[in-house]
């Protein structure tokens, strides 16, 4: 079965057995069938944070499981719940249309809202965490369906259970959301500040934030239907402020983000492209040239490509930085 259409970086690789279910209660019955329980699982939401290495030996399973409804009302909030397979974008529009804040900054983001809290997805200052109320997801040994609230998600920075302790054992069902009916507007981010100030807005709506977010998105991320990716390929790293002055010495424009009192983050971005690798092209794969924390396909690559481009990026960093890279981005 072809995963091409399925994955954003466009690998060209087959998976052995493919399946699609459009309730939970489709997806408990495939979770019964033995030639399903033998197969080692892929669990497909919008393809857009992974990387396809090689052949999948097992059963692609995509969650179709479609559906925005309200579910409680209170004077602040409205807890909307959505299906997995709703596609990211789409449900940050609904809820602009719907006159909801909160996911505004999330706009464009590629990927399915059943993937979003897997990886805590953020950008511009706001991050899943701040919005989710809870999700449910079948557990794939038992075909129970069970209820995560934010505690038990464990988020962190791109980080969720679902992607440590829980990892490959359960598949996101439905999101929901707490959403507020009063808006609070975060423009911290200076881009987006910017924006608005380029935009000519004085009072800005959330509908004008994600307008902002979507130009600063356009200019600087390839688009996926375009241009084969994946997001940022790595994470921002965390250092010991000892190792960050140590660094400001030999280099002194290096830029962070403050993370406790004694880590900061450095965006992975500038590492990289001190390094030389902003805008590299080898063939038809390589670094984009707007955001050097993004590796792109241009049509045809393969995924041991990218991969092999990915170490020799970490080893450069490394080299060059004693930082080691993490990559952000599934690989298989
Ligand atoms: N920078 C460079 N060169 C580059 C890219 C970045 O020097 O090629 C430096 C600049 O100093 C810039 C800083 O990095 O000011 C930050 O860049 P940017 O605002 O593009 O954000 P980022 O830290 O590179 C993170 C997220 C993005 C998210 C943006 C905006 C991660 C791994 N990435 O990128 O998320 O959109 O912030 O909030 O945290 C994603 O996860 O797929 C993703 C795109």
């Amino acid at each position: 079965f072809p995963l091409k259409p399925y994955n954003t970086f466009g690998m060209d690789v087959k998976a052995k057995l493919f399946a699609r279910f459009t309730t939970v209660q489709e997806l408990q019955e495939l979770l019964q069938m033995p030639e399903v329980q033998q197969e080692p699982k892929l669990i497909l939401g919008g393809g857009s944070n992974l990387l396809l290495t090689q052949d999948y030996e097992g059963i692609v399973l995509q969650n179709a499981i479609k559906g925005i409804e309200v579910v409680q009302e209170t004077e602040q909030h409205i807890l909307v719940k959505a299906g997995g397979a709703e596609v990211w974008h789409e449900f940050v529009l609904y809820t602009l249309q719907q006159n909801l804040g909160g996911v505004e900054n999330l706009s464009l983001i590629p990927g399915s809202v059943g993937a979003a809290p897997l990886q805590n997805i953020g950008a511009y200052g706001v991050e899943l965490k701040d919005v989710f109320h809870e999700l449910e997801a079948v557990q794939i040994e038992s075909g129970e369906l069970h209820t995560f609230d934010s505690d038990a998600c464990k988020f962190g920075y791109r980080e969720s259970v679902f992607k440590n302790e829980l990892k490959g054992q359960y598949i996101v069902t439905h999101v929901t959301f707490r959403l507020h009916k009063e808006h609070k507007l975060n423009t911290s981010y200076g881009a987006i500040q910017t924006t608005l100030e380029e935009m000519q807005v004085q009072q800005p709506s959330i509908k004008d934030v994600s307008a902002a977010v979507c130009h600063i998105r356009q200019s600087k991320l390839p688009n996926p239907k375009e241009i084969g990716n994946a997001g940022s390929f790595f994470k921002n790293p965390e250092i010991p402020l000892a190792q960050y002055q140590a660094l400001q010495q030999q280099f002194p424009e290096i830029p962070s983000y403050p993370v406790s009192d004694t880590h900061v983050k450095v965006p992975a971005g500038w590492l990289i492209e001190q390094c030389g690798w902003k805008g590299k092209v080898i063939q038809n794969y390589g670094v984009h040239k707007n955001q050097a924390l993004v590796l792109v396909n241009y049509g045809g690559a393969s995924g041991e490509h990218i991969r092999q481009l990915a170490y020799d990026i970490i080893g450069s960093v490394e080299d060059k930085f004693g930082i080691s890279l993490s990559p952000e981005v599934n690989i298989i």
